[in-house]
């Protein structure tokens, strides 16, 4: 069976610096995998990679068989791949429905995602409809920043550290919508330097230091073998 992204050994580099070394990895539809590793290691790099934000100097990104490397960012995400960058770029002058607006209308995917089902996913969202996006906790930010992308109903979501600066409780509710958008069928790529969150979320885990991968397996390896925990993740 074809997986529904496959990455083959891309290479990747902003001008000189080399930064990924031969990344391969495969995610099957329905499950959430997670590239795990510490500061700099090159998790976002990847998900770029797989956007057309970062064109690969070599390797092969697969998108249900067919080679996406080089296309444009747009035209990645028109074929199914939303991207929920890290630094949560939201409108701040607009309102929480406008922002909502604003991705509606650029969808180019129609499904089950419109605005209203993100309201029903994040009630929270719906009663901060009129606040304005500069004024929403780090957490709130999230949930609008994951709800705006999908509208563009993707098949895929690619989530950059979505735990990343928010408080435990906050973590605690991202971790149940997360586990909730998974169960309504959307596959899950997520990049995380906290173990606690992907392991409680991911089916799959690769462990990424310095451009490659360390390690990849079940989640639940690591979950139960916390000397391969340490080893692999220690500082
Ligand atoms: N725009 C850029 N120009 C030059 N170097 C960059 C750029 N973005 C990232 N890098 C470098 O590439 C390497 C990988 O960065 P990347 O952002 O992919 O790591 P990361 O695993 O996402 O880290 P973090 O957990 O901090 O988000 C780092 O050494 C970083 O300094
Ligand atoms: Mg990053």
């Amino acid at each position: 069976m074809t997986a529904l992204l496959a990455i083959e050994n891309i290479h990747a580099a902003y001008g000189l610096s080399r930064v990924l070394f031969g990344i391969s990895l495969e995610v099957e539809t329905g499950e959430c995998v997670c590239l795990l590793g510490r500061n700099g290691v090159g998790k976002t790099t990847t998900m770029r990679s797989v956007m057309g934000l970062l064109r690969p100097t070599s390797g092969r990104v697969l998108w249900k068989g067919a080679d996406i490397a080089g296309w444009s960012p747009h035209r990645v995400a028109r074929a199914g791949i939303g991207f929920v960058p890290e630094d949560r770029r939201i409108f701040a002058e607009l309102s929480v429905w406008e922002n909502l607006d604003i991705a509606a209308r650029a969808a180019r995917r129609r499904g089950r995602w419109d605005i209203d089902a993100v309201y029903e996913l994040f009630p929270a969202l719906r009663e901060l409809r009129n606040r304005q996006g500069g004024f929403l906790s780090g957490g709130e930010q999230q949930m609008l920043t994951i709800a705006r992308t999908l509208m563009g109903n993707p098949e895929l979501l690619l989530l950059d550290e979505p735990s990343e600066g928010l408080a435990p409780l906050v973590v605690e509710t991202l971790l149940e919508k997360t586990r909730e958008l998974k169960a309504q069928g959307v596959t899950i790529l997520l990049a995380e330097q906290g173990v606690d969150f992907s392991l409680a979320l991911a089916d799959r885990v690769y462990v990424l230091e310095k451009g490659s991968i360390r390690h990849s397996g079940p989640a639940a390896e690591l979950r139960n073998d916390s000397a391969l925990r340490d080893r692999l993740l220690a500082l």
